[in-house]
This record gives structure tokens, sequence and C-alpha cells, in this order.
């Protein structure tokens, strides 16, 4: 069983994901960690995240031990993550490992911008998982205060709304909800009314 769940940044969907892998006994993959790994890369080899050939490089040579790195959560590399996500290269790159781990029993839960529509559009569920700019920027904004970085809320709202920009008006793999996804808003929903949301449309 493959779940695809895709969504902006911040709108609930990894924790979601999470817990209906945990509940459904299948595995899970946080697809924004290989962008996230692929743009730390770069930035530590001193590198700009929008050369595509050095992007390119990073993510054929990207780590999967490197996923569990704490540093991959920071504003700063999410903002390098969305950059080096809109080269052809990269996407191509990263093809492969999310396919493979998609189908690898017993199956997984998936969560990105565009597993629905392009790395598995076979999935037996999809989820479009979505909330408000407003909504979205407070939860990472709580979440950078908790982790002590030293953000405002206007420096990550506008940060948002750039990155949503550049992930839904890219050419490859744009950031929409596949045709026969199910739209969760939470922006007005906490985790337990968003989980019972998703089963009920998995069961569907
Ligand atoms: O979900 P996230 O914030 O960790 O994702 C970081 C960036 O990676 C995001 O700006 C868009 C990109 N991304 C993508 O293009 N496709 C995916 N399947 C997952 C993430």
């Amino acid at each position: 069983m493959i779940i695809a769940i895709d969504g902006p940044a911040a709108a609930g969907k990894g924790t979601l994901a999470r817990r209906l892998a945990e509940h459904l006994g299948l595995r899970h993959l946080d697809t924004g960690l290989l962008y996230r790994a692929t743009g730390l890369a770069v930035l530590e080899a001193g590198g700009d995240p929008a050369d595509a050939q050095a992007a390119a490089r990073a993510a054929q040579a990207l780590d999967p031990a490197r996923l569990a790195d704490p540093a991959l959560r920071s504003e700063r590399v999410g903002a390098a993550a969305s950059v080096v996500a809109a080269i052809p290269a990269v996407r191509a790159a990263l093809l492969d490992f999310q396919r493979d781990f998609a189908h690898r029993p017993p199956g997984a839960v998936l969560d990105g911008r565009d597993i629905g529509t392009v790395v598995c559009p076979e999935a037996d569920a999809k989820l479009f998982v979505t909330a408000s700019l407003e909504a979205r920027a407070e939860r990472r904004w709580k979440e950078a205060v908790a982790r002590g970085e030293p953000i405002s809320f206007a420096r990550i709202l506008a940060d948002m709304k750039e990155r949503d920009a550049r992930d839904a008006n890219r050419s490859l793999a744009p950031l929409i909800p596949a045709a026969d996804a199910t739209v969760i808003d939470t922006s007005a929903l906490d985790a337990d009314s968003a989980f019972a949301a998703a089963l009920a449309a998995i069961r569907d």
C-alpha cells in the first residue's frame, strides 16, 4: 500500500504522515528531507544552491544516513531546499530513491509536494494537506522559537510566501493537488481531527 501526502510547508503533513504510517504499519519518508539534504550539502561545500551542476552533483551523491541530521530543519536550509528543488537534474536524481522506498514491502507513506502527481501517481490513496498562509507561518515560527532560532514572525511569513510561490510556479513537478486527491484543510483542525479526516479518506 502506498499513501501519497502532498501540500505546502507547515500544513501538518509531516505529523500526519508519521502517524498514518505508524497506524497502518507502513514505512514513512519525508521527501522534503532529500531536498533539504541536497541544499545543505551545497551550502556546506560553499556553493550556491541555484548552481544547477553543484546541486545535481550533491543530489546524486546524497547519503540517506544524513536524513536524520537536525541541521536539516533550519529555515536557512529550507530556503536552499526550495531553490535546489526547482532544478530538473536534482529532481531526476532523487526520483528512483523515492520510488524504491515506496514500493518496498509493506509499502509506505510519502509526504512532499509531487508524490501523488509525479513520484507515485499509482498511489492507493492521495491526500493534499493544506492550511492558510498565516496558520502555517505561525506554526513554523513557534517551531523556530522552540529551537531557539532568532527569527521574527514577519520574516517567516515573507519567506513562506516566497517559497510557496517558487514551489507552485516552477515548471517541473509544481505544487498542485493530484486530480484524484482528497483535500484536507488543517487551518482550524488539531492533529487528532486531521488524522481522523485522513483515515476516513483513505478508508473510502
Ligand atoms: O517540506 P519541506 O519544507 O521540508 O520541503 C523543503 C523544500 O523541498 C520545499 O520548498 C519544496 C521541496 N520539495 C519538493 O520540491 N518536492 C518534494 N516532494 C518535497 C519537497
